[in-house]
């Protein structure tokens, strides 16, 4: 921690814990990776938290369905799989909160507290439709629409005792009881004033009018305790009711900082966050919600919710797309993706071959092709080629840096600008180009190769110089490579790092390091292994 650093406060979704991670939440929290990679790369002091979400009904059910004694034990038992999970994806997290943490309870207990001295919560009687499975409350006018609409596509009219719940579909509840209320309804106009003067709050576009539409539609005040259960965080100041389990997730995001603690100096320093991402399903939470709860609190707003869409397969006999879920039945686990493609390779595929704004299809072929293309056939294919011939032409080391490198050249010229135009994709999570814009100066290293073709210039000693220049330029390109494919295959990139004699940890900021000529050469080279089998059908 360095307090010139700007900081950078990056969070995933906590997850449920009800279900071992999966390719869904594992490709969240890689997206968020590579972002917290990349900034530190450039230099910021970066703070990457995910964590579990474990309170809730749910929860307590589950524990005693798996025959735990209580649903703390069910909530241990389960964090191994996301432990484990991220740390065989290289996932950089620097804190994991639990939101049974002490920590956390007591945040959300002053949270709760500063509301009610603000005087936006107050207690009534709830009765009203609840989606158990989804633990969301819905308004008359929201479920008699949903019906309504059902109705209208053709679809048998659902039983008035339960009517459908308006976004999984599963059938609602009538809940009434008595309750604590957030003043929702009146954040209304501040949100959409809040949206107005932030038009990056919400990204990609389309999820932003999607929230603008929505609070557009009126906002009713929302239901945040329950006392029908006590598997929660009790409110401090009336311990029959626990918090309402996304009011209690939500605050996880400053109580990580220490809010509510003795000592809320890191809260001070980092919050806002400047992102969140999150998968468009909670978008709702995030957008509305949870900023409507910090105004409400007199906290500031984070800078950037990056709303990332579901990951699809294609159902083999209908041909049609679906969501990847586990009721579906269409669920790939990390590990066969990791076994196949190796990790580095399984967060290249997902992290340069996805539209992260929108669905995005997935499936085996298409992995397949794009590690044979992009990384056997182009990036490892030019590490070994280039390792090889600077080997054996130079000795076993890489040639020096030639006195003429700045010599305009080809690769030299590829490399020109490649820093600028990456970085912007990056900041603005657009990986697919980010990645595209490294794939450019690696064909142009392995087109280099044929057009300048070395193993004629190692025939003839007068142009010993002219080749080392090459080599020279090539190893240039590759050693830029690396640092720029860093953030998205960790390991590959410490190796190429390691096979060119570089330090282990890059030394000075990612923009530093794309410069051309930081390449001293004159040290030992390794060969070694492909880095990227070709994988055969
Ligand atoms: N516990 C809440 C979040 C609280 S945050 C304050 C929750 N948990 S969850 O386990 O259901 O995780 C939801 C997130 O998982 C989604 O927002 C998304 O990021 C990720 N995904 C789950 N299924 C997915 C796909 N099929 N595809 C992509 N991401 C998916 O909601």
């Amino acid at each position: 921690m360095s307090e010139d650093k700007l900081s950078y406060y990056i969070t995933t979704p906590i997850y449920y814990v009800n279900a071992k991670p999966h390719l869904g939440t594992a490709y969240c929290t890689v997206m968020a990776d590579v972002q917290a990679r990349f900034r530190r790369a450039c230099g910021m002091d970066v703070k990457f938290l995910t964590g579990m979400d474990e309170h809730g009904e749910k929860v307590a059910e589950a524990a005693e369905k798996n025959g735990f004694d209580s649903p703390q034990a069910w909530c241990d038992s389960m964090e191994p799989a996301f432990a484990d999970l991220w740390k065989t994806l290289e996932i950089s997290n620097d804190d994991f909160i639990r939101t049974t943490q002490p920590r956390h309870i007591a945040g959300v207990q002053k949270f709760l507290k500063v509301l009610l001295d603000r005087g936006y919560i107050y207690k009534d009687a709830y009765d009203g439709w609840y989606c158990r499975p989804d633990e969301t409350y819905f308004t008359e006018t929201q479920v008699r629409h949903h019906e309504e609409e059902r109705v209208a596509a053709g679809e048998a009219p659902a039983d008035p005792e339960h009517p459908l719940c308006p976004d999984c579909d599963r059938p609602l509840e009538r809940i009434k009881e008595e309750s604590w209320f957030f003043k929702l309804s009146a954040f209304e106009q501040t949100l959409l004033d809040f949206y107005e003067a932030h038009p990056d709050f919400i990204q990609p576009e389309t999820r932003r009018n999607e929230v603008l539409s929505f609070v557009k539609g009126g906002l009713k005040d929302l239901s945040i305790s329950r006392s029908t259960f006590d598997w929660g965080v009790p409110f401090p100041f009336d311990e029959k009711h626990v918090a309402y389990v996304w009011v209690d997730a939500l605050i996880n995001y400053i109580t990580a900082l220490g809010y509510g603690s003795d000592d809320e100096a890191e809260f001070d320093r980092r919050w806002p966050a400047q992102v969140h991402v999150v998968g468009k399903d909670i978008i709702r939470f995030h957008c509305v919600i949870w900023p409507a709860l910090l105004m409400a609190a007199g906290l500031p707003l984070p800078e950037k919710v990056f709303v990332h869409g579901f990951l699809t397969v294609r159902n083999e006999e209908t041909g049609k797309i679906e969501k990847m879920s586990k009721s579906r039945g269409n669920v790939i686990a990390p590990e066969e993706v990791v076994e196949l493609l190796g990790v580095d390779a399984y967060r290249y595929y997902f992290m340069s071959d996805v539209v992260h704004g929108t669905d995005a299809p997935i499936s085996w072929s298409r992995m397949r092709q794009v590690y044979n293309a992009d990384l056997a056939n182009s990036w490892g294919n030019l590490v070994s080629r280039a390792l090889n011939m600077s080997a054996k032409y130079f000795d076993g080391c890489a040639p020096a840096r030639p006195a003429n490198y700045d010599d305009e050249s080809p690769l030299k010229e590829a490399c020109a600008g490649v820093y600028d135009a990456y970085a912007a994709h990056m900041a603005s999570f657009d990986y697919q180009d980010g990645a595209a814009d490294v794939h450019a100066i690696v064909a142009a290293a392995n087109l280099d190769i044929e057009n300048s073709a070395p193993w004629a210039l190692a025939k003839d000693p007068e142009k010993a110089d002219e080749l080392a220049f090459v080599i020279w330029n090539i190893l240039e390109v590759i050693r830029i490579a690396a640092e720029l494919y860093a953030p998205f295959m960790p390991e590959i990139s410490a190796e190429v790092r390691r096979r060119l004699s570089l330090p282990a940890e890059p030394e000075g900021t990612l923009e530093e390091l794309c410069r051309w000529g930081g390449l001293a050469g004159g040290s030992p080279v390794e060969k070694g292994q492909a880095l990227f089998p070709r994988l055969v059908d």
